[in-house]
């Protein structure tokens, strides 16, 4: 076998970076690692097993049917994280209020453990994305609701794992961003992407048409932008569009593209969350020298109110990030 570095060598290898953290931070991304692996077999075999498909027959605190794997996913991470000892709070997509941990612990973790779960049941990737934070109050008290409304540039660390044809596991501790490749024959993640970086311009626009006139003017222009063809490659762009943030914005971050979740009519600071879906991915793609904008602001610049905050997300390809928001921007 040639030489491969393993997830769990590059975390000890870069756990300099983190003066003081004494081996504690990379405790963390262990627990995220462990609960991943477990996550990715259930849904390997998801299709064989009757009692993890399916609605849950719940509903989670944004009045969205919660699956079966949701609530599997979600139990796994906290279960994860809570035997690290170093977590003192997880603000979960799943759950309403966020949840205490060890109050000696120095961090808080933003998560959506299953993202796309919709997707789950016809066998498309689906992924989770996570969030670190330093807590702002002190060790040794309750974690309080405003460790988690932090800015995005305060993030330590953000990443996601994506179940896909193979499963991924994408972070970023700020020092750029890299991928592993999870081989389930040895249970490792294998440094696979080093240092990914996003192109500056890109053919993929991936956003739900579906949406069109329940969208604003800007956003109506650009999708026909999109749609025109271009003199310069004689095409228009490519729209692709899976319905797992995951899966879009990897490609898209491999590819090249931008992803758009704008706002709407019947939602109109958009779908997808500040906290554990646009702040993670914004710190990723800038990590890759892309970028993320609410199309009026920086993502990671906004500063949050609530745990299950909204905000309209445009993210990836530089170019193509401000070529969008151009048309919004003013509106
Ligand atoms: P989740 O499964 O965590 O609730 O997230 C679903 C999100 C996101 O993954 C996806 O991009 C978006 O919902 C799709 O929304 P539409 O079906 O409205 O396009
Ligand atoms: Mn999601
Ligand atoms: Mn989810």
């Amino acid at each position: 076998m040639d030489q491969v570095t393993t997830l769990g060598e590059f975390i000890i290898e870069k756990q300099q970076d983190f003066p003081g953290s004494s081996g504690e931070f990379s405790r963390i991304l262990s627990a995220i690692r462990l609960a991943s692996k477990v996550v990715s077999q259930q849904i390997n075999k998801a299709g064989l097993l009757t009692d993890i498909l399916g609605a849950a027959g719940s509903e989670n605190i944004q009045g969205e049917q919660q699956q079966k794997l949701d609530v599997y996913a979600n139990d796994q991470f906290i279960k994860a994280l809570r035997g690290r000892k170093v977590v003192c709070g997880i603000a979960s997509e799943e759950n309403d209020e966020f949840i205490p941990l060890n109050e000696e612990g120095k961090y808080v973790v933003a998560m959506d453990p299953l993202d796309g779960s919709s997707n789950i049941d016809v066998n498309v990737s689906v992924g989770t994305i996570f969030s670190i934070y330093r807590r702002l109050s002190e060790s040794g008290t309750p974690v309080k609701e405003s460790d988690f409304l932090q800015k995005g540039t305060e993030q330590l660390a953000a990443g996601y794992v994506i179940y896909g044809s193979s499963t991924m596991l994408v972070y970023t501790t700020g020092n750029g961003v890299n991928g592993f490749t999870y081989d389930p024959g040895i249970g490792v993640f294998v440094l696979s992407h080093p240092n990914m970086k996003t192109s500056e311009d890109g053919k993929i626009y991936s956003l739900n048409e579906g949406n069109f006139y329940k969208s604003s003017e800007g956003i109506q222009n650009y999708v026909k932008y999109a749609q025109e063809i271009d003199p310069a490659t004689n095409r228009p762009l490519t729209g692709r569009y899976i319905g797992s943030l995951v899966a879009d914005f990897h490609r898209n971050l491999i590819k090249g593209g931008i992803y758009i979740y704008p706002a709407t009519t019947t939602s109109p600071n958009g779908k997808l969350r500040l906290l554990y879906e646009c702040n993670p991915m914004a710190f990723i793609a800038e990590q890759a020298d892309g970028l993320a904008s609410t199309g009026k602001q920086r993502v990671m610049e906004v500063t949050p109110t609530e745990l299950h905050q909204r905000v309209p997300f445009f993210a990836g390809s530089k170019l193509m990030v401000e070529k969008a928001v151009g048309f919004v921007e003013t509106e």
